[in-house]
């Protein structure tokens, strides 16, 4: 039987949200569409958007012969322009993507936009300690403390968390 692995602090982010079901958004899911399929395999509807035509093409391949309890739906697009209605989906996911992304607070700012009033933001990205072991180059420090501030500026209620290697932001959309 395929498995999609816990490997990364997946479930950390999920426990720390406490969100069981719903309509869910992963932007920049990446060809391994790993955070995606996760919530797919659990029973979640999940729509995975990536800018990268080769991600998306990936995702789909996949996506076959997993045991899906959900939907799954892989959509090419650009985080920082969302082609999805406002106030859409329950939830709005970025795993270990924002630092892969140019403008990472307009992003920010399109997934508050799709989310539903009352729906949960969640974003898990590499800490320091992070950034070290996959030897990434951006200022984490940086980049975390913006989407805090940004979070917090849109109006959201927003709980901090750290696992060993990343930051996880959950946000209630007021
Ligand atoms: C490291 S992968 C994400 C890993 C994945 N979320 C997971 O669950 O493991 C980062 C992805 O972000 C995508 N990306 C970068 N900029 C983007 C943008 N502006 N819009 C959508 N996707 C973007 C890249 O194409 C890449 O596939």
């Amino acid at each position: 039987m395929s498995r999609v692995e816990d490997t990364t602090g997946r479930e950390a982010l999920l426990k720390a949200a406490g969100v069981k079901s719903g309509r869910v958004l992963d932007i920049g899911m990446g060809g391994c569409a790993c955070m995606a399929l996760y919530l797919a395999r659990k029973g979640y509807d999940v729509t995975g958007i990536d800018r990268s035509s080769h991600a998306i093409h990936r995702a789909r391949e996949n996506a076959k012969g997993k045991r899906l309890r959900g939907e799954f739906t892989a959509r090419r697009a650009d985080a920082t322009n969302l082609p999805f209605e406002s106030d859409t989906f329950d939830v709005v996911i970025s795993f270990h993507s924002l630092h892969h992304i140019d403008r990472p607070i307009a992003a920010l700012r399109e997934m508050f936009r799709v989310c539903r009033p009352g729906g949960k933001v969640l974003i898990s990205d590499l800490n320091p300690t992070g950034v070290k072991l996959y030897k990434h180059k951006h200022d984490a420090a940086r980049l975390l403390a913006l989407v805090e501030r940004e979070a917090r500026r849109l109006g959201a209620a927003v709980k901090i968390a750290d696992t060993r290697l990343d930051r996880l932001f959950v946000c209630a959309k007021r």
